[in-house]
């Protein structure tokens, strides 16, 4: 059994990146499969942040394929290009879009998603292999702490793919 996660009782977004990180890391320990670290990786964010939507999208041929996830049920398949996951994936950059609405293509799979995060995972040549999406339920929810702090997570799954 792992350890339950723990963070500090501040709400400051640096502060609970400083916890999740190690906590994270010691979580993620000699797994090697990357469904099962983003399976925890995706529970873990979950629960630091409490946002809506938390999950990850492989590159599977030519879309985007849903994985774990924490959150309400999404929609499974995202051509490339298409939406804010598929820009993040043909682009190989990450997008903040801090209302929704304002994006042309936004893919809505939830009505209360109003802005979203979503950063690209690379295998070690460089190629995108998957993303990880975060969707809020408030407006401009996501800075470039947030970048940084789910850029360093999400560099921790990098050496599985
Ligand atoms: N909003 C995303 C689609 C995935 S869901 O938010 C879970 C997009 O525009 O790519």
């Amino acid at each position: 059994m792992h350890e339950p996660l723990t963070f500090p009782t501040s709400t400051d977004r640096e502060t609970r990146y400083a916890a999740l990180l190690p906590q994270a890391k010691a979580l993620l320990g000699e797994e090697t499969d990357p469904i099962a670290a983003m399976a925890n990786l995706s529970a873990a964010i979950h629960e630091a942040f409490g946002w809506h939507w938390v999950g990850f999208y492989r590159v599977v041929g030519c879309e985007l394929v849903l994985g774990p996830f924490q959150g309400p049920v999404a929609c499974s398949r995202i051509a490339f290009g298409q939406g804010v996951c598929g820009a993040a994936w043909e682009q190989a950059r990450t997008m903040l879009v801090g209302d929704v609405d304002a994006f042309p293509g936004h893919i809505a799979c939830s009505p209360l998603s109003r802005s979203e995060i979503v950063v690209p995972i690379k295998d070690a040549s460089g190629t995108v292999v998957a993303v990880l999406d975060i969707d809020s339920s408030e407006l401009n929810t996501f800075s470039t702490v947030d970048s940084e702090g789910l850029g360093a997570l999400c560099a921790m799954l990098e050496p599985l793919f």
